[in-house]
């Protein structure tokens, strides 16, 4: 083998003129015909508010309703300052996808800024990360949109069997745990009275409720396979009628958003807010991963640039847009909640409808306004990711990654529908079976994963970025005196306030992990022991080569977040990597269609 052609081949990058002029050629059947002789090109029709809509539609979802509990039981009120910092991480990167997107707008998002940044294997590497990210991030939503939704018709009267709204892995699992107690005498009232999870009581009903095929239960939960054949059903037949919806429900979710947080501000008591910080700094990061999660989406409207009326203007605007609306959502949702009750009280799933409810202000026409403003605000963000996935596809298929079926762009409907329709039954399918909610830290791996590669890849296109069309370019400061003092203050701030964080990194004992052998503490320590290294390379290369900022601090915030979703994730996400590896060795690697064509120097 020659090693020398391997690399250069896996490393090859497709310039910014190849990707504008592939783009163009594939829509009226360019080689490969990829559209399959149609001549079917994409409808161009979204604008900037079309876009900002897609981006809260993406973002305000599960995050606001659901996981902004937990994260303020651990840090308290201080946790308004983790939302404004993620903000401000995610930020960096927004800027960053901005003047991708401004430069290169193409429905490959992430995927194509690293084939043009980092060469072909990165490319893969992060389409495939991409894929798995919006597919894991759609299941668990659709499973939780199920769970409001039966909450909110059994709230009207109305009861599905609950064998028929709940996945099977989910009722298997409560089954096992409740089968010893009721074995030994106690019953589902006394349980439910002892503080058991009404989840769990309700698996265990399920299994023992469900018919059976050949002795097997069977339970699936047909909401969620529902919702995603809607959602999936409005993608397919155009990316008006998605923009349609989107732009209607975004607006109902912000008003109900906006009443919790007017009516909530009359309920605050200011005692509530102190101490504002109950578990110190320690207590506000627990949350990094929630928090994290409920900012994800602004990336994905990046996916419709060859949809977007005037990309190069109005994708950044979007991403900002977005943002920003989202940010200040957030930030008031987290002073009002916790106002209205203890922080202590808000670690439960549904926090929202928690504060209106008996045990918090006892408002129930919010709560149940609430209910609907969940149901809503899971539908856009399945509509988003419906939407992101097939076009990921179709750009890579369209390189010649994955086969060129996936590319086809129906005649009548304009849009991707062979993977809209594979997409649609890749999350439909396992969301009638499978609860994947403790993999959703995936998502957030997956998504820094990719945030960390465009922030570097605009560091690493600096000299390309000429187009003409460009109308947006990230602000230059140079990061070579202002990275170092950073880094040295942020040490010198954790030297004092937290000494003993040097020790522990060094020693080979965890307090945190009891009884825990000594690789099994030392692995913990890999994800903060790469990003040491990776620290002290940016440092480096920021120093000698006056690197621009804001790119370098979305890498250094970016890699610091990954540090904190633990090692069991950095394991499962290497694992899904690799995976993708071999299909592209397989299959990308002798079918990419870069090859036909004139490498880039
Ligand atoms: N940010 C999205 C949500 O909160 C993923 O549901």
């Amino acid at each position: 083998m020659d090693w020398k052609i391997l690399f250069r081949t896996l490393f090859r990058r497709k310039s910014i003129d190849q990707i504008t002029h592939d783009m163009g050629h594939t829509h009226s059947g360019f080689a490969g015909s990829n559209t399959a002789g149609s001549g079917a090109s994409l409808a161009k029709v979204l604008g900037v508010w079309d876009l900002t809509a897609f981006g809260v539609a993406a973002i305000l979802g599960a995050g606001i309703f659901s996981t902004i509990g937990n994260a303020a039981a651990d840090g308290g009120p201080a946790v308004i300052f983790l939302f404004s910092l993620t903000a401000i991480a995610c930020g960096f990167s927004a800027f960053c996808y901005a003047e991708f997107a401004s430069s290169i707008p193409t429905s490959g998002s992430a995927y194509t800024y690293a084939y043009a940044s980092f060469g072909e294997l990165f490319a893969w590497i992060i389409g495939w990360d991409l894929l798995l990210e919006y597919a894991i991030s759609n299941l668990a939503v659709a499973i939780s949109w199920s769970q409001y939704f039966t909450g909110l018709l059994s709230s009207y009267g109305i009861h599905f069997p609950k064998y028929l709204t709940l996945d099977w892995v989910s009722a298997s699992r409560a089954y096992e745990q409740v089968q010893p107690l009721i074995a030994n005498g106690q019953t589902l009232t006394q349980l439910g009275a002892q503080g058991m999870s009404s989840a769990l009581l309700k698996g265990y009903s399920a299994w023992m409720d469900a018919p059976r095929l050949l002795t097997i239960p069977v339970i699936v939960d047909l909401p969620s396979l529902l919702i995603i054949v809607i959602i999936t059903g409005i993608a397919y037949v155009g990316i008006e009628e998605s923009k349609k919806a989107s732009n209607f429900l975004v607006l109902l979710k912000i008003l109900v958003i906006l009443l919790v947080i007017f009516v909530g501000a009359t309920y605050i008591q200011p005692t509530n807010w102190s101490p504002f910080a109950p578990h110190g700094a320690g207590g506000v990061l627990k949350g990094v991963s929630a928090v994290f999660f409920a900012y994800i989406g602004f990336d994905a409207i990046s996916t419709t640039a060859e949809e977007c009326k005037n990309p190069q203007r109005d994708l950044p605007l979007g991403m900002v847009y977005s943002l920003v609306i989202c940010t200040v959502l957030y930030s008031l949702m987290a002073l009002v909640l916790t106002g209205m009750v203890n922080y202590t009280k808000l670690g439960v799933g549904d926090p929202l409808a928690f504060v209106f409810g008996p045990e918090g202000v006892n408002l129930p026409w919010v709560s149940g306004i609430v209910n609907i403003g969940a149901v809503v605000a899971l539908s856009t963000v399945l509509l988003v990711y419906q939407l992101g996935q097939p076009r990921i596809w179709m750009a890579m298929s369209r390189d010649g990654l994955l086969p060129p079926v996936f590319a086809k762009i129906h005649p009548k409907y304009k849009t991707p529908w062979v993977s809209t329709i594979l997409t649609g039954f890749m999350v439909g399918i396992p969301s009638l079976f499978m609860n994947l909610t403790e993999v959703t830290d995936l998502t957030s791996i997956g998504t820094l994963f990719a945030f960390i590669l465009v922030c570097g890849g605009v560091l690493r296109l600096d000299p390309q970025r000429k187009s003409d069309k460009q109308k947006f370019k990230t602000p230059y400061i140079s990061s070579r005196y202002i990275l170092p003092i950073l880094l040295l203050l942020i040490l010198g701030g954790v030297w004092y306030f937290k000494p003993e964080s040097f020790s522990e990194f060094f020693s080979l004992s965890n307090s945190a992990l009891p009884g825990a052998s000594t690789w099994e503490v030392i692995s913990h320590k890999i994800p903060m022991g790469i990003y040491s290294i990776g620290m002290l390379a940016l440092t480096f290369f920021s120093i000698t080569r006056s690197l621009s900022l804001i790119p370098v601090l979305g890498l250094t915030s970016c890699g610091y977040l990954m540090t904190e979703l633990g090692w069991t994730n950095w394991i499962r996400f290497s694992v899904w990597l690799i995976a993708g590896s071999f299909i592209y060795f397989l299959y990308g690697y002798k079918n990419s269609r870069l090859r036909e064509t004139e490498v880039p120097a």
